[in-house]
């Protein structure tokens, strides 16, 4: 089981899109387990961004994710990294494909509407940044053992 960050960008929380992007993530299974709004300071989006800080995108990037609230969730289910990012669909939303979130949602290379955690390592620092201790809260769903097989001890 994985926990990971997702980030509904600018474009998604001011264009109405955080209740549909958000039941996706619920109809396939995984668990919101953290969710606020917030304003991410020009600090924040550097660290978090800091691997693409010589990228010619990056001043536009930084930009973007400070300029409106986003709306952070701790997203959490069996290999839920992997599972999100497919969900999410590929970076730019002129090529993402039908069936995706960046695929039905948006057409903007720029303005793609969400970030996911690409590795564990990076959930677990991006966690760290974005939700202090206590924000994220695992919870016992009642139908967790109709989303999962239970019999063998753990989740399959
Ligand atoms: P994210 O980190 O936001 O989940 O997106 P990603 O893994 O699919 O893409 P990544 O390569 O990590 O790039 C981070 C964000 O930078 C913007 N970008 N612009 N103009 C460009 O060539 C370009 N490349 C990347 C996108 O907003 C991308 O989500
Ligand atoms: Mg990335």
């Amino acid at each position: 089981m994985e926990t990971t960050l997702i980030i509904l960008k600018p474009d998604a929380v001011q264009r109405g899109l955080m209740g549909r992007v958000i039941s996706r993530f619920e109809d396939k299974g995984l668990q919101i387990v953290g969710a606020k709004l917030m304003c991410i300071s020009d600090d924040l989006a550097a660290t978090h961004y800091e691997a693409h800080k010589e990228r010619p995108f990056y001043a536009g990037l930084v930009s973007f994710m400070t300029s409106s609230p986003v709306m952070v969730l701790a997203v959490h289910g069996n290999s839920a990294i992997a599972v999100a990012r497919k969900m999410m669909g590929a970076t730019f939303g002129s090529n993402a494909e039908p069936g995706t979130i960046r695929g039905d949602f948006g057409v903007s290379n720029s303005f793609n509407l969400i970030h996911g955690s690409d590795s564990p390592e990076a959930a677990e620092r991006e966690l760290g940044l974005f939700f202090s201790k206590g924000e994220v809260m695992p919870f016992d769903r009642a139908i967790s053992t109709w989303v999962y097989d239970m019999s063998g001890g753990d989740p399959e």
